[in-house]
């Protein structure tokens, strides 16, 4: 898919990977652009530099995305890519125990990460099939190809949403709808730096522009899986060729980052 003359919505907008790509898709020629986010300020700056506009939302109410569908649809016919980038992280709260992060961790992950994909699934498809053509790109992370070190609920959901995005391609791609997961490592933006490992990440850290030169290329090819860091397909591979022993290999990755950051 090419960038130019589309009509799109990035949910998480106002920052981070989101607003790169807001910025990436103004510098290809998008028609429209609309920046939802629940920060309703810097959404407006980066709608304003973009020429698009802001829709100030929390993804995880099913009623607002149906309305920002609604809205982008009558206003502009048709919404071309719609972008589930809005996403959070939490540390395990006791990185001894895996399990350690509450209930209302788990139920507002779960809300964020996994179910403002489906809300925003649910309200494009139909549009997207009749027309037989349009684009959901999934901001997810490796967290859910791999999983992350020190982040039960983070891997967890975004393995969730991967899971989610498999059955969405399966299911709607012979329909003419195209869909990409973009997994990419440490990226340099307020959710790595506000982490526990900060940005001591073993494969570096890339900046959101970089992230968002990698979207571009991967909806060119109309390629599933986007990965920034390139590393990453190697080592879902070794994960497929010996799960055990992958996991042994995370066991002293776990080890070496929990004597570092204890
Ligand atoms: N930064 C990384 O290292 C990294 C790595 C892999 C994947 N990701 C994923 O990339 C996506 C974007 O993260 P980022 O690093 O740019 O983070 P960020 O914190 O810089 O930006 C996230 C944006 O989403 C908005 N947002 C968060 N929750 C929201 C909600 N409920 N409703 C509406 N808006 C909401 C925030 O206001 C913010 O503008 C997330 O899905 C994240 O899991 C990030």
């Amino acid at each position: 898919m090419k960038i130019a003359g589309k009509v799109v919505v990035v949910t998480g907008g106002a920052d981070g990977i989101g607003a790169a790509l807001c910025h990436r898709f103004h510098e290809e020629g998008a028609a429209f652009i609309a920046v939802a986010d629940r920060n309703e300020d810097r959404a407006r700056d980066v709608a304003r530099t973009v020429g698009g506009a802001a829709y100030a939302l929390d993804v995880a109410d099913r009623a607002a995305i149906e309305a920002l569908v609604h809205e982008v649809e009558a206003r502009h016919g048709r919404i071309d890519l719609f972008c589930s980038n809005a996403g959070v992280g939490d540390a395990d709260p006791d990185p001894a125990w895996a399990v350690s992060a509450p209930d209302e961790t788990w139920n507002r992950l779960w809300h964020i990460n996994v179910m403002a994909h489906v809300y925003a699934a649910r309200a494009v498809l139909p549009g997207m099939v009749a027309r037989g053509g349009g684009y959901l790109l999934q901001t997810i992370s490796a967290a859910g190809l791999l999983s992350q070190v020190g982040g039960t609920v983070y891997s967890a959901t975004k393995h969730a949403a991967v899971g989610l995005a498999e059955s969405i391609a399966i299911a709607h791609g012979g329909q003419g709808v195209g869909v990409s997961i973009l997994c990419p490592q440490g990226v340099d933006t307020a959710m790595l730096r506000n982490s526990r490992q900060g940005a001591d990440r073993p494969d570096g850290v890339l900046t959101p522009r970089e992230v968002a030169d990698s979207v571009i290329e991967g909806l060119e090819d109309e390629r599933f899986l986007i990965l920034p860091h390139p590393q990453v397909a190697g080592y879902m591979q070794r994960k497929a060729a010996d799960y055990d022993r992958w996991l042994g290999g995370m066991r002293k990755l776990r080890a070496r980052m929990l004597s570092r950051n204890p």
